[in-house]
């Protein structure tokens, strides 16, 4: 069977446009195989690679990944310097291979609580791929949903917007996604149920899937599998509309 032949074969208008995806288990993945947590985290940062790839393949558009939320930082002082550390590796060899393959990379969080050398590095890979259009990779970093609500409130507040200007489309509008439409799917790997604070806002009609599988070893199987699984629940048609 050809690769992704499974979706490839379904209607298009059943491939999500974007997915998000909650990366959880690198730790645990690195104390199954007797390695460094810092090793689950690399596993994992390269896993973020074969996926943006294997949903490029797929005809997927966006791609939303939760690299470092605004409550990351009570991790010890060495996990969170390897992170940042590791978000600086990536982010520098993702400005490549996205121009490359003409990935627009982008950035969610509050850019204000990252260290200056990443900020600059975020603002440089977002201007260096404004005008790709094959494919949108975003990655949240200091990103939290409550957050990202509560900046976008204060923006709103600090334009002088009325009462009466106020609308889901302001707000929409307002928040760190405004760019990008809501998520589809939600994929959660690592067995824990929950959203974590992740694009709360953007969720509010999203199909959830979780997996126990951990991120460094969620493969392209199991990306084909979440889609599927997607896809089926999407039933137009299966006698609810007239
Ligand atoms: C969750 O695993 C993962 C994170 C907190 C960070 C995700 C970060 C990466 C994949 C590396 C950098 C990312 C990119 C995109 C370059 P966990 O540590 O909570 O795992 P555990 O629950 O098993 O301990």
């Amino acid at each position: 069977m050809g690769k992704f032949e499974r979706v490839l074969a379904l209607p298009p208008e059943r491939i999500p446009e974007h997915v998000a995806i909650i990366l959880d288990g690198n730790g645990r993945w690195a104390e199954r195989s007797h390695r460094l947590r810092a090793q689950g985290h690399h596993a994992g940062a390269d896993n973020v690679e074969t996926i943006t790839y294997a949903c490029m393949d797929m005809g997927i558009r966006y791609l939303t990944v939760y690299a470092f939320s605004t409550e990351n930082w009570k991790r010890s002082k060495d996990e969170v310097s390897y992170l940042m550390l590791l978000l600086k590796q990536y982010l520098l060899k993702y400005k490549k291979t996205a121009i490359a393959k003409k990935i627009r990379v982008r950035v969610i969080g509050d850019l204000s609580g990252l260290s200056e050398d990443l900020r600059e590095l975020v603002l440089d890979v977002e201007e260096a791929t404004k005008d790709l259009t094959a494919f949108n990779l975003t990655f949240a970093i200091n990103y939290g949903g409550r957050d990202e609500l509560v900046r976008a409130v204060r923006g709103l507040v600090h334009d002088g917007v009325s009462e009466e200007e106020i609308t889901e489309n302001k707000i929409s509008g307002s928040l760190d996604t405004a760019e990008l439409p809501d998520p589809d799917l939600l994929i959660r790997t690592g067995g824990e149920l929950r959203i974590s604070n992740f694009l709360l806002w953007q969720c509010a009609y999203s199909e959830f899937y979780f997996t126990d599988i951990l991120w460094p070893d969620f493969g392209e199987p199991d990306l084909e599998n979440a889609i599927l699984d997607y896809a089926g629940r999407e039933r137009r048609f299966g006698g609810r509309k007239k």
